[in-house]
């Protein structure tokens, strides 16, 4: 078995985002001589990738789950074979450092101030390109949530190909979670920072070039995580979590939720001005992921992962408030947006299950979809996927699937099978982690029967710690 790294911090205190199921891997690893449980459909084709930190080195000042270097793992299915890989992201960061062989920035829980570089709005920490996978134009984007550069990845080799500048026509950064409309072929995003424009929102075309780009107004700086499309229109979010900006003066890094602001929801043409934008209200909280939005006549639907307490009790040193902001805690949730009277109306989904890194068919981004794939986070200290949970929008029942005791698992898109017809003909796919064993496997599940459990688990050579957003690409995208 493979060593872990060992990655320490300058706190003192161990760290259990460096330690377990989370530490660092050492090894870039390429193998296909894999041990398989069951038999890999021959029908399912295609690459899993998953991002994720993976610190490289011993961290200046305090290590933040959000700060270790992006590291994508991914399997290859074809023809009922399976190949792994797992490669660091290639950032400009990643350079700066493997030429020195040591950390040359501190974390977001530290001041910035003396950091190397950061992105295009000054804020001066390190793009990682940790966060996510989005598929576009052939290639695999490998994004960072505070808005960085998008890395362009080759989805079978994992090569970094470089930053991806859209054709040069690309200015400021890029979050974490763009919406790729496959009937369009379009890429939709959005950039935001400490300074004005507080929001930015963009569309890049099926050309590959940004077509447009428009400055939104806000009442200040926000930290919008992610966005909808739907046929006709894109759907921003002005949330009232955000940074102080007196302790960011004072170099500190903290957040604040304002119960007294609503929600707003901004909804506007896909390539509207910032004028054509308008602003639904809800009641106040925080949002990390939308399920997937779409039209049904004159309304305008949204499915989210709600954070229950957006603001936890902050008590305790710098590494317990770290751990309680970390912890999702989150339900599925409805909004209803009708835009002949302005009006919102809301409700919870599943009030009882806290699921998130929610995932459905990416061809349905933006369209109706019935069926969404979400993790089932457990109860615990740190953030564990303890299994999955399918939702069923027209009959509102729900399957799970536990992955074991002390086993761990990953965001689990959705991979169709090849000529499938029905939304649920396929599989998901997902990396598990077993706390005691330190090993890992990859288990294939049927989506439309999760209570079956998986249909095969290829074992792995290397642990894959645990991570952050995934992504499936299919055969018919990689030719
Ligand atoms: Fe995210």
């Amino acid at each position: 078995m493979a060593e872990p790294l060992v990655v320490m911090d300058e706190s003192g205190e161990p760290n259990p985002y460096l330690l377990g199921v989370y530490a660092p891997v050492k090894d870039e690893t390429t193998t296909g001589d894999l041990r398989v449980i069951g038999e890999i459909p021959r029908d399912l084709n295609g690459v899993y990738l998953r991002n994720g930190p993976n610190a490289r080195f011993p961290m200046k000042g305090r290590y933040h789950w959000f700060d270790g270097d992006g590291m994508v793992h991914a399997m290859h299915f074809e023809n009922g074979t399976a190949r792994y890989r797992n490669r660091y992201v290639r950032t400009r960061a990643f350079a700066s450092e493997s030429a020195e062989r040591r950390s040359l920035w501190t974390g977001v829980m530290e001041n910035p101030k003396g950091n190397p570089f950061g992105n295009t709005r000054g804020l001066n920490l390190k793009d990682s390109a940790n966060t996510d996978l989005v598929f576009h134009r052939g290639r695999v984007l490998a994004t960072w949530y505070l808005c960085g550069a998008p890395y362009s990845l080759d989805p079978l080799s994992l090569e970094t190909i470089g930053v991806e500048t859209f054709l040069d026509t690309l200015t400021g950064d890029f979050m974490a979670h763009p919406k790729a409309d496959e009937h369009t072929g379009e890429l939709f995003w959005f950039d935001y920072g400490p300074r004005r424009p507080y929001l930015r929102y963009g569309v890049v075309g099926a050309g590959g070039a940004v077509e447009h780009c428009v400055e939104l107004d806000l009442p200040g700086a926000r930290l919008p995580h992610d966005m909808g499309i739907t046929e006709n229109h894109a759907i921003l979010m002005d949330l009232p979590l955000y940074q102080d900006m007196e302790a960011a003066r004072q170099g500190r890094y903290k957040l604040t939720f304002n119960r007294d602001l609503p929600s707003r929801f901004g909804i506007m043409p896909r390539r509207g001005q910032a004028g054509e934008i308008r602003w639904f209200e809800a009641e106040p909280c925080y949002i990390y992921h939308v399920v997937n939005s779409w039209e049904e006549g004159e309304e305008i639907i949204m499915d989210v992962c709600r954070v229950s307490r957006p603001a936890p009790a902050g008590i305790g040193s710098p590494l317990s408030r770290m751990l309680s902001y970390l912890k999702l805690d989150a339900r599925m949730y409805r909004y209803r947006f009708d835009l002949r009277t302005g009006r919102t109306s809301e409700e919870y989904v599943d009030e009882d299950h806290n699921t998130e890194f929610p995932s459905i068919d990416a061809r349905r981004v933006g369209h109706r979809s019935r069926y969404a794939y979400n993790v089932s986070v457990k109860d615990a200290d740190t953030n564990l996927f303890d299994g999955l949970v399918r939702y069923d929008n027209e009959t509102g029942s729900k399957q799970t699937h536990h992955f074991g005791e002390y086993r761990y698992g990953s965001e689990a898109p959705f991979a169709p099978r090849d000529g499938a017809t029905a939304e649920d003909d396929g599989y998901l796919v997902s990396f598990v982690t077993d706390e005691r064993e330190g090993v890992s496997e990859v288990q294939i599940i049927d989506a439309a029967r999760l209570t079956d459990g998986p249909v095969a688990r290829v074992l792995l050579p290397q642990r894959v710690p645990l991570g952050f957003h995934a992504t499936w690409v299919r055969s018919d995208q990689l030719r």
